[in-house]
């Protein structure tokens, strides 16, 4: 893994909406949690809905990732306890999605989310010990929030579902990747795709798959479709708790492995 006491960053992005990034984010924290390491979350998306898994109640703006954007407090401020051992989070705010703008004036605007993690030496308070890894869940477009987490990162990844335009869109956020790298030095690197809601028994799917491997890695584990993901979200859970022996749960499990033996 990376020097002793950096986490690994990792982005999951797409900017279409509904391809399962934030359930992708949740269910990795918690799978990563569950095999020992330390994690924080952070939601980046003003709709709030990996924070709402985590953090039913609302909090302020101020005690969200919001204030990082604002430069008023560094990410090690605003880590919030959850259910799961080892796994914290940084809950995101609607007025996120007002940010843009701001951010867009502003000479430092792409870089406050990494200077956050910069200037901190974030440690578990409880442990005392340096965090694993940062998921950032970002929001459904490839504006400034996006663009911060990309220069904060180490690793993309990219869920897709196995649909007719999954290739138009993995093409507009590949071109934006490659500009991150090249205007700012930004080391992030596609850890992979991952196919989500996947229906094993279609060919068609099967022909999409390979179509994207031909461009990017493609992560072995492909995550099952199931009405247990909905009903876990609806509950407040994620599926890798609600039912962690379902088929998707498992997956996700087998995707985790797949992570943890890809960065290391
Ligand atoms: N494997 C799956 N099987 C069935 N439904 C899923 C699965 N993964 C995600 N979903 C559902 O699809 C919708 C979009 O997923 P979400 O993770 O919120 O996507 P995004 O963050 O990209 O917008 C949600 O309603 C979620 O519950
Ligand atoms: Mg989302």
């Amino acid at each position: 893994m990376k020097g002793q006491n950096k986490p690994v960053v990792l982005s999951v992005a797409n900017q279409k909406g509904g391809v399962g990034k934030t359930t992708t984010a949740v269910n990795l924290s918690v799978a990563l949690a569950q095999n020992k390491k330390r994690v924080i979350l952070v939601d980046l998306d003003a709709q709030s809905n990996s924070s709402s898994l985590f953090c039913p109640k609302e909090i302020e703006a101020l005690s969200s990732i919001h204030s990082v954007f604002q430069n008023k407090k560094n990410l090690s401020e605003l880590l919030q306890e959850t259910r799961i051992e080892g796994l914290k989070i940084v809950v995101a705010h609607r007025q996120l999605a007002e940010l843009e703008a701001t951010l867009a004036g502003s000479p430092d605007g792409f870089f406050r989310l990494q200077d956050s993690l910069k200037t901190d030496g974030i440690q578990d308070e409880q442990t005392g010990l340096p965090f694993d890894f940062i998921i950032l869940d970002c929001p459904p477009n490839l504006g400034l929030i996006t663009v911060n987490s990309f220069i904060s990162s180490d690793f993309l990844l990219i869920p897709l579902q196995a649909a007719k335009f999954s290739m138009d869109g993995l093409m507009a956020i590949l071109d934006t990747l490659r500009s991150i790298q090249k205007r700012f030095h930004a080391s992030i690197q596609v850890l992979g795709a991952l196919f989500t809601m996947y229906d094993h028994r279609t060919v068609i799917s099967q022909a999409i798959v390979d179509s994207i491997k031909e461009y990017i890695p493609v992560f072995q584990t492909r995550i099952s479709r199931s009405v247990l993901v909905e009903e876990a979200h609806l509950t407040g859970q994620t599926i890798c708790e609600y039912r962690k022996k379902s088929k998707t749960a498992q997956d996700y499990f087998h995707f985790t492995k797949e992570v943890i033996d890809g960065i290391v």
